[in-house]
């Protein structure tokens, strides 16, 4: 690939706000647009390019807004469309562009369509769901949800179950209609018209249910990625019609979420010569600590560093010159990256927080910061049920505590400690005023108590913040082309403790290296260096070239 020829997301760093913890601006505890716009100038600073929202649609809210009830109109909680109008221009006039979460897999059950389609039989919106009598009084067949329980929900009105792969509250869209898959094309285009720079695309390779809707192998709380709804025999044909029918109309980003995929299937979810989608989500490096069998997620396991290089490095390889990698450690379904993958003692949070924006930034593909990583902001280490919002929480604390005895109270709340979703969700920490100034009245989740110390203001006039330390790398990005062209070659594979790569671009060669521990290391950088380079960045202020210090990460230039 020529520099000329690549395309601007490929250049682009995204920066994803989750609109409900970012800033309440009119005192209600929960995040708003104006709240975005108030904090554009941030983002500017920053220096990141794309702005990734979560859903800010029209929603009861029983997943937080993965729940739609009206495409085309903003929640209440968020504000009005004249306040998206306004957040766009702002950002735009900014040079920032926006992309919009497109949650297309299901609707909310309060959504005009289910209500039609529930009322009877008929109804020329029945199609646009999964209607099946029972199997004598039980559900069509075995899928669970991913939020436990059946798939499958009886509805009294017409006798028959729906499928919903979530919550009950998000019934699946049947696909195979194609008035559905018109429907949505023209509210995307009403997107695109509107403005907007591309689209996240939702659970995206679980809209091609396979034909019959058999039953499958019983996968005791497994979650995501199951084969029965993922990568259907349509999908592609589906995202060849949207893209016909929508994406090449415009020069817009998209970004797939495909849970259980393999290399192989990312470069056709994304490959250049596709006509489907630019890039995609891929889920098995951040699937390595979940357990094989028994509680999937709400494990205790530890991320091997050898299986998540070989994992980065199959996409890394796999990808080149034919599709195009995203990057991330983290988003609002996941712990936060430095107490998963780093240390977020007092110690060591800041320096293994650096070590990982290195190791994340300096590959090939578009890098991603979750809100709030730029502060290297932790899990939130709630103790109390009582203290989560999150509906897979709190249903996966029904399923295996209450109702099935399979834990104990103790040991699944430590479960959820390291793993809930709303470790990421908890409010932005921007300065020490009440609740770490993100709102003044009682909030919709509670602030993680450590803002007095991890906030953005401190962070702005610390030089050498975490923050600062990301602002350098979205900035190395932005001025070598190697950062976004370069080829990847791993090294020392099977290190249990360093990450080390290569990334090498017309006679010019980068090295990457990074202390996965808290131990000092022996490294042998010598041998991958030829005696005259300069080091490009670093998290610690001194170089002792042959020794790691804990979580030390540097990176040479040849
Ligand atoms: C995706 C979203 C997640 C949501 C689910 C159902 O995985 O990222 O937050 O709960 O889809 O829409
Ligand atoms: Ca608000």
């Amino acid at each position: 690939m020529t520099d000329q020829a690549i395309k601007w997301w490929q250049k682009a760093v995204v920066y994803q706000v989750y609109p409900r913890s970012f800033q309440d601006t009119n005192h209600d505890g929960i995040g708003d647009l104006q709240g975005i716009i108030q904090h554009l100038d941030y983002l500017q600073k920053l220096g990141v390019d794309v702005i990734w929202l979560n859903p800010i649609y029209r929603s009861p809210n029983d997943d937080n807004g993965y729940d739609i009830s009206d495409y085309q109109e903003i929640a209440s909680d968020f504000g009005t469309m004249a306040d998206f109008e306004e957040l766009l221009k702002a950002a735009h006039d900014k040079g920032l562009k926006i992309i919009m979460d497109l949650v297309v897999n299901h609707t909310s059950d309060e959504h005009a369509w289910f209500k039609e389609s529930r009322s009877n039989t008929t109804n020329k919106y029945r199609d646009f769901y999964f209607w099946r009598v029972g199997n004598a009084g039980n559900p069509p067949n075995n899928w669970d949800s991913a939020f436990g329980g059946s798939a499958w929900k009886y509805d009294e009105q017409t006798k028959e179950y729906y499928l919903h792969t979530f919550s009950t509250k998000q019934p699946d869209l049947n696909w195979e209609n194609p008035q559905m898959r018109q429907s949505i094309y023209d509210m995307m285009n009403w997107w695109l018209k509107k403005g907007v720079d591309g689209f996240r695309m939702d659970v995206i390779n679980q809209i091609s249910k396979l034909p019959g809707l058999p039953d499958g192998p019983l996968k005791p709380h497994s979650k995501f990625g199951d084969a029965r709804v993922t990568n259907g025999p349509k999908v592609h044909d589906y995202l060849q019609e949207m893209n016909r029918e929508v994406l090449s109309k415009k020069d817009i980003m998209t970004v797939g979420e495909t849970h259980g995929i393999t290399p192989d299937d990312g470069v056709k979810y994304a490959g250049f010569d596709r006509q489907e989608l630019n890039m995609v989500f891929e889920f098995q490096h951040l699937r390595l600590d979940n357990s094989q069998h028994g509680f999937g997620k709400w494990s205790t396991r530890k991320t091997s560093l050898v299986e998540l290089k070989k994992v980065i490095n199959n996409w890394q390889v796999a990808l080149k010159d034919k599709a195009w990698n995203s990057l991330f450690w983290n988003n609002h379904d996941t712990p936060r990256a430095v107490s998963r993958f780093g240390n977020d003692s007092e110690q060591y949070r800041d320096v293994s927080a650096k070590m990982l924006a290195t190791c994340l930034h300096l590959l090939q593909g578009t890098p991603y910061i979750y809100q709030g990583e730029e502060l290297g902001m932790t899990n939130a280490h709630f103790k109390n049920l009582a203290d989560y919002r999150d509906i897979e929480t709190l249903n996966a604390y029904q399923d295996i505590v209450t109702k099935s005895h399979l834990l104990t109270n103790d040991d699944m709340m430590q479960r959820i400690e390291a793993n809930s979703r709303d470790n990421s969700r908890t409010p932005m920490q921007w300065n020490t005023l009440v609740n770490a100034g993100f709102s003044d009245v009682t909030l919709w989740i509670k602030v993680n108590p450590n803002y007095s110390t991890i906030k953005v203001d401190a962070a702005l006039v610390d030089k050498n913040s975490t923050w600062y330390y990301y602002q350098k790398l979205i900035t190395l990005r932005h001025d070598y082309p190697l950062v976004t062209l370069g080829d990847f070659k791993l090294l020392l594979a099977d290190d249990p403790n360093i990450f080390m790569y290569q990334r090498h671009w017309q006679g010019q060669t980068w090295l990457v290296i990074c202390n996965f521990t808290e131990q000092t290391l022996n490294c042998p950088v010598n041998e991958y260096l030829n005696g005259r380079e300069q080091q490009i960045i670093s998290n610690y202020a001194d170089d002792q070239h042959n020794n790691l210090r804990p979580y030390e990460s540097k990176v040479y230039s040849m």
